[in-house]
């Protein structure tokens, strides 16, 4: 079993992190044995969280809001190119990083329902890419996956009208086996939707003042700041790996910043999360145990702000909070150990047990007053199950198969009726991040208990603890085409690219016997 504590003990991390000031401690968590024997090689002793803090010396990155150029056909046009740079994250280092119009991540894109977009793509990477725009309604040729994939020097500039409710997504590249490294690498960014009904809501909205993007991720970074593209598992043809876990690294970046503080002006702050990280799981929640308010899940505004005082998230998931902060006090995002649920094979998994500082928010001394949430957000359409429909299984399987197969580009493992409802039924045996691509879903059963609040919104992507039924009501998309498929995976993101993942077509009733996958970039 791989164990991916880097030191020996806690004594030894205590000097690393003496000598360097460079690394975040992540530190072994002391309560959630869950019924097999402790390892003898973990770290010891425990520490409370927080013990070893930041300094939150650097203050945060906002990524740029890439403004659009309207085209004669009252397009909105956003150029971005995927380009090699060179970052510091560590002090006294350099990392050799890759991202969209700059160094490391990318500028938010930000459109509002009913315009039509157009985004020229140009790979300036010394490697093959596709962009996929995650969490978008759009035709599958316009999707970005890996049917999608962009030379270098080549461009390709998908276009599509956005047709979905207010939410934050994201894009990064999905190119056939490569998208862990690349989105390690450094290439993601935020995608913002509006739409009138939600930008009426008196909800802080002011990009980069009152309405924030926090991109969370976890790298290893070696002493001479170049990544650490440790864990290189085996592949699809590999051997069987039950607990390959992904990488999870112990130096915790936001907006690529890393021991970040933000400085706050206004009593409250909306802040768009978006866990960007190969496997590690979030569990957020402020230091001092406030509570903040859930106001929007993965595809959009939940029907009322649900208050909590801990939210994990799971890669690729995305939630917007807003945190009401007090004039000239500090306080700390941590994240405290996640419940992964009932794991057989082992700590040390996606961020098990693990706590440790995010960033630290500093509020003004006099601080803009904000209306308080309104009781009502949004209505949520009612959970309308689909009569006759059987349920679809998908069985996750090690780190590398979905009902006993790996990834086969040319092959369509389901075919769907556009404009359908579907219930897909999700299991497996470790932990697994499963994402659909092009719809949206509600969790209509999280293993036998009710469905936590904050997974009451609409979806695109949801953790599943190991032997827990997960069953997701999914809402497909009207763009039918039998040629092109759409992706479903594993969002940790080496599972994915180990084979976790299967493709569907969408189709309108009298095209089934046209389905065939084409490939290359048609
Ligand atoms: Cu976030 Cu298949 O993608
Ligand atoms: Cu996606
Ligand atoms: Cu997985």
């Amino acid at each position: 079993m791989r164990r991916l504590s880097p030191w020996g003990s806690g004594a030894a991390a205590a000097g690393v992190v003496a000598a360097t000031v460079a690394t975040v401690v992540l530190l072994a968590g002391s309560t959630h044995h869950r019924g097999h024997a402790p390892s003898t090689s973990r770290p010891a002793p425990p520490a409370p969280p927080g013990a070893r803090s930041l300094d939150f010396r650097n203050a945060l990155r906002v990524p740029p809001l890439l403004a659009p150029q309207p085209d004669a056909q009252g397009r909105k046009v956003f150029d971005l190119t995927l380009e090699t740079g060179t970052s510091t994250f560590l002090p006294g280092t350099t990392t050799a990083t890759w991202g969209a119009n700059g160094a490391y991540l990318g500028p938010t894109l930000r459109a509002s329902r009913g315009d039509t977009v157009l985004v020229h793509v140009h790979n300036s990477l010394p490697a093959v890419t596709t962009l996929h725009w995650h969490g978008m309604h759009l035709p599958a040729v316009d999707d970005g996956g890996p049917h999608q994939p962009i030379a270098p020097g080549d461009t390709w500039s998908p276009s599509w009208t956005i047709d979905q409710p207010a939410a934050t997504l994201w894009y990064h590249p999905h190119p056939d086996g490569q998208t862990a490294d690349q989105v390690y690498r450094g290439i993601a960014g935020v995608f913002i939707i509006d739409d009138p009904q939600a930008g009426a809501l008196p909800l802080p909205n002011d990009y980069g003042v009152n309405d924030i993007p926090l991109v969370i991720q976890d790298k290893r970074i070696k002493p001479d700041g170049s990544l650490d593209f440790f864990d290189g598992p085996p592949g699809r043809d590999g051997a069987v790996v039950f607990t390959n876990t992904g990488r999870l690294g112990q130096t915790i970046l936001v907006n690529g910043t890393y021991n970040p503080h933000l400085t706050v002006g206004a009593e409250r702050v909306r802040l768009r999360l978006l866990n960007a990280s190969d496997a590690r799981v979030y569990n957020l929640g402020f230091a001092d145990g406030r509570p903040f308010d859930l106001v929007a899940t993965d595809e959009g505004l939940v029907e009322h702000p649900v208050p909590l005082r801990r939210l994990q998230l799971a890669p690729a998931e995305r939630a917007e909070i807003v945190v009401t902060f007090h004039a000239g006090e500090q306080v700390v995002l941590h994240s405290f150990p996640p419940d992964l649920g009932n794991n057989p094979f082992g700590h040390g998994l996606n961020g098990d047990g693990e706590s440790f500082d995010v960033i630290q928010f500093r509020a003004a001394a006099a601080l803009r007053p904000a209306p308080a949430l309104p009781a009502q957000l949004t209505t949520l359409a009612p959970l309308n199950l689909p009569a006759a429909t059987r349920p679809r299984h998908f069985v996750l399987q090690h780190s590398n198969q979905i009902n006993n197969v790996s990834m086969d580009m040319n092959r369509v493992d389901a075919v769907v009726i556009a404009g359908s409802t579907e219930i897909w039924e999700v299991n497996g045996f470790i932990p697994h991040d499963f994402h659909i691509h092009g719809v949206s879903f509600r969790v209509i059963q999280y293993g036998d208990g009710a469905v936590p609040p904050q997974l009451e919104g609409w979806k695109d992507t949801v953790f599943v603890p190991p032997f827990t039924t997960v069953r997701l009501l999914v809402q497909f998309g009207d763009y039918a085409d039998p040629h092109h498929p759409y992706m479903y995976h594993c969002h940790i993101m080496q599972h994915e690219d180990n084979g976790m993942m299967g493709q569907f077509v969408v189709i309108t009733r009298g095209q089934e016997r046209q389905v065939a996958v084409n490939d290359g970039g048609g």
